[in-house]
């Protein structure tokens, strides 16, 4: 077990107070590869390839094809991977290859914009569907793509591979124990001082496709990281705020280039209240002038938990955790030492969990009926920064 110190003033002393809080090494299931799921990629852009490669490591998937919208770029995407393309099928959109298709799940891995159309249509053609986050890019297509779930009975996870981290799971073990009390404020977030992502293109920072900047790319990590910790109280209100300084800076943006075409935010900060009084404190940027908008923390009645934030702020700690809380009438910190994942990529475990969840009917490993809580913020905070207002965050009936 690692070493674990509890300080009270100066004096520190060796405990095992937080045996309760180590994570038990998870007992890996046989994987039966007697019937191959047959997998297809929808997006053959720089995700997809992470997708792949841990399909790879999976006997019981056969990638059958992909679609995608560039022509030609699907056949190369596979080839470099060394595949033999004369045995897979290509498509020119996820429609051609749902109709054509026998399929028993997708990756969704196309950006934000046409992550709901893809994902809907799929479910109505009765399959699986493995979404990339951010869920998608407005509450609206959201309900949709919940409604479709509803509607195929299909396993719908959505890509937050972090939720897999021992780490992350610790954040959520720690708040579910009841240590901290009633959590009453959260202030979660952080970025990088320069990190507008362009890849391979401009996918990301154009209206048109990311939908969200800043906001969806990143934002939707550190929300789900405290949401999931507290369990996903639902979102009533929201003060938002969006810029796009740096974007659309000739000096301060990493490719000035395409400063005419961003936009997209590339910060953004929110004022929410949720459901049981609960605050959330919330600030994102892909650049800014300071090194990090600060640590997540959660208020509790009884205890308070920091999370040191990293440069960038993708779901992760930056370093180990502290509780602070009182015990006997002093005031403590307890430091939760970092956690390692057992050599297990989560990446891998995020693309495993879904089949699995397939194979034994359920239930999702990172279900929508959870996000679209995450996304509804999102949504929320896009609607009043553009109206400059507080707005009422409400979610249909699903
Ligand atoms: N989980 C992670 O760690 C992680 C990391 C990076 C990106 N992402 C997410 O993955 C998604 C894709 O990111 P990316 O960097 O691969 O983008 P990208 O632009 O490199 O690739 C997306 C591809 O999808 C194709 N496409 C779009 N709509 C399509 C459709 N209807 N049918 C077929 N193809 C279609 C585009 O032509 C493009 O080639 C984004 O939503 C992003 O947020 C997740």
């Amino acid at each position: 077990m690692a070493n674990i110190s509890l300080k009270v003033g100066q004096v520190s002393m060796a405990t095992n107070i937080l045996d309760k809080f180590m994570e038990k090494v998870e007992e890996k299931t046989e994987i039966k590869a007697d019937r191959k799921l047959k997998v297809a990629i929808i997006g053959t852009g720089w995700i997809a390839e992470a997708h792949v490669k841990s399909y790879l490591k999976c006997p019981d998937v056969e990638i059958v094809g992909a679609a995608e919208l560039i022509p030609g770029k699907a056949e190369a995407f596979f080839a470099g991977l060394g595949f033999d393309t004369a045995k897979l099928r290509f498509y020119p959109s996820h429609k051609e290859l749902l109709d054509t298709e026998d399929l028993d799940a997708v990756s969704v891995c196309t950006y934000n914009a046409t992550h709901a159309e893809c994902t809907v249509y799929a479910l109505e053609k009765g399959v699986n569907v493995l979404l990339e986050k951010p869920m998608c890019v407005t509450l609206d297509e959201a309900v949709a793509i919940c409604r479709a779930e509803k509607k195929s009975g299909k396993i719908l996870s959505i890509g937050f591979q972090p939720r897999f981290d021992a780490n992350m799971k610790m954040i959520k073990k720690i708040v579910q124990s009841g240590e901290l009390g009633d959590v009453y404020y959260i202030q979660t977030g952080g970025g990088r001082r320069r990190g507008i992502p362009t890849p391979f293109g401009t996918s990301f920072i154009e209206k048109e496709t990311a939908g969200l900047g800043a906001l969806g790319d990143i934002g939707c990590y550190s929300l789900d990281v405290v949401m999931n910790a507290i369990g996903h109280p639902k979102p009533l209100t929201v003060t938002g705020y969006k810029s796009d300084f740096f974007g659309k800076s000739t000096k301060y943006s990493n490719k000035p280039e395409y400063v005419d075409i961003f936009g997209v935010d590339d910060f953004a900060a929110a004022f929410v209240r949720l459901e049981g009084g609960i605050i959330l404190d919330f600030r994102i940027a892909w650049a800014m002038h300071m090194d990090t908008p600060g640590d997540s923390l959660i208020f509790g009645k009884e205890g308070g938990l920091r999370i040191p934030s990293t440069d960038c702020w993708n779901g992760s700690a930056g370093g180990p955790m502290t509780v602070y809380h009182d015990v006997a009438g002093e005031q403590v910190e307890t430091v939760i030492p970092m956690l390692g994942n057992d050599g297990n990529d989560l990446f891998d475990m995020k693309i495993r969990s879904f089949l699995d969840a397939i194979l034994t009917g359920g239930p999702s490993p990172v279900p929508a009926s959870q996000i679209i809580y995450n996304q509804a913020i999102l949504d929320g905070i896009s609607r009043s920064a553009e109206l400059g207002r507080e707005v009422e965050i409400v979610i249909p009936e699903i």
